[in-house]
């Protein structure tokens, strides 16, 4: 049994998890990482790969995005697929310069645990049985497993960083949270390529076989996805096939010039829209995944992550600094409002470029009418840009920004 003694003690290191540390240590406010996983572990996750400036300045911030500028893709639009054809939205017209940046999140997160190791950071990694105590009161603690033993983290606060399975949020007495899901009719089946990609930007193809993405990871390494059945195996699909089907996707000329190969990884994840309410439960605070989750289309992910964190750094810079408990209090009421607005809009791009299982036909004709709107109209082309590149923040947060 060991006792450890921290400011912020953090369960999960994801990006969420690792952010929030990186941050913090750069305010001089100590922190821990309980991890459940294997740092091995936590790199072999493929996730998603669009960055907004706000994430991408936040990583500036904390002081880890040396490669992500060295090799990160500016991004000016990306187009919509349909019909057959191809249409651009370019968001740096329509946002006034604005872009996104593509550099995957196994590489963000790969970039935060180097400089957590280089400035000697204490993360624990293979924890098991990772418990919350006490949150509710001015001394909370967590307990792990490790190595045969029981260690204790004695802390000021609790970041609950630990993604949708975590134990923060299933610590939470029911009466004391709210949550609120929709689980979508389908999923997405990806792999990861050392191809060329198709095209410079990405393309979110909306089909009768159903949606199909073209993502990148450099110009040497690509990531596509397919719309596949939710009860759909990743052994069902030989790399053939995923090429076969998302050809038959693709508007012809983009079909004719896609390069294939071998793929490094494949996998098949569902689609959830997802939110828990409030996000602070006295000393314990959640961020990320642990949170909210949004359903991929539009790349919403990461990027709502990085804006909790932002939230949650700042106001424990404040509480530490300026021995003021506002922006804590404010933490969950300022995260909520804008990730409803992100949720908003994943789950409406969502319902945008999806084939819907139990649709007669007018769910089609009606998502036709406004992809067709969409790339008609520069108002409506405008919405959409301006989610995609990232709602402003408000408050504090957009003060010191
Ligand atoms: N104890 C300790 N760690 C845990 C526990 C637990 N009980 N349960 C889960 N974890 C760890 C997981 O192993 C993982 O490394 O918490 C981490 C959570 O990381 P993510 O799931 O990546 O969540 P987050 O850091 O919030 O990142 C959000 O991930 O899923 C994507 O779309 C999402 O891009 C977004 C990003
Ligand atoms: C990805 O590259 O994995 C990706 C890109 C854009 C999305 C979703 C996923 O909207």
């Amino acid at each position: 049994m060991t006792i450890h003694r921290t400011q912020v003690a953090i369960v999960g290191a994801g990006p969420a998890g690792l952010l929030l540390g990186q941050l913090l240590h750069r305010y001089g406010i100590d922190n821990l990482i309980v991890e459940r996983q294997g740092a091995d572990y936590v790199l072999g996750r493929i996730r998603a790969g669009v960055l907004e400036q706000t994430t991408v300045d936040l990583l500036d911030e904390a002081g880890v995005s040396r490669r992500l500028h060295a090799e990160g893709l500016v991004h000016d639009g990306y187009e919509l697929c349909f019909g057959g054809a191809r249409h651009r939205i370019d968001l740096a017209a329509l946002t006034g310069g604005k872009h996104v940046t593509v550099y995957g999140q196994t590489e963000v997160t790969r970039d935060l645990m180097e400089a957590r190791a280089a400035a000697g950071l204490p993360t624990v990694y293979e924890a098991k049985n990772v418990a919350l105590h006490d949150f509710d009161g001015t001394a909370p603690r967590i307990t792990y497993e490790r190595d045969g033993a029981t260690h204790t983290v004695e802390a000021d606060f609790i970041a609950g960083c630990d993604g949708y399975h975590g134990a923060s949020r299933a610590s939470v007495p029911e009466g004391a949270i709210r949550t609120y899901e929709k689980i979508y009719p389908f999923g997405w089946l990806g792999i990861l390529a050392d191809t060329p990609p198709v095209s410079h930007e990405l393309i979110y193809t909306n089909h009768d076989r159903g949606f199909a993405l073209c993502s990148m990871r450099s110009p040497t390494r690509t990531r596509y996805y397919v719309q596949c059945p939710l009860d759909d195996k990743v052994e069902n699909w030989s790399d053939a096939a995923f090429w076969d089907e998302l050809r038959r996707r693709l508007d012809p000329a983009t079909a004719e010039s896609l390069v294939t190969g071998p793929s490094i990884e494949k996998s098949i994840a569902p689609l959830r829209s997802f939110v828990a309410e409030p996000m602070r439960f006295g000393r314990l605070f959640l961020a990320g995944d642990a949170a909210h989750i949004v359903p991929p289309t539009g790349a919403k992910g990461l990027n709502l992550a990085a804006s909790d964190v932002r939230h949650l750094a700042y106001a424990l810079r404040e509480f530490y600094g300026e021995r003021s408990a506002a922006g804590i209090d404010r933490y969950s009421e300022v995260c909520l409002r804008r990730i409803w607005k992100a949720e908003r809009f994943s789950w409406w791009f969502t319902s945008l470029m999806h084939k819907f299982p139990d649709d007669s036909g007018i769910t089609a004709k009606l998502q036709r009418a406004e992809l067709d709107y969409l790339v008609g109209s520069r108002a409506a082309a405008t919405t959409m840009a301006e989610n995609y590149v990232g709602l402003p923040f408000e408050g504090a947060a957009a003060a010191v920004a």
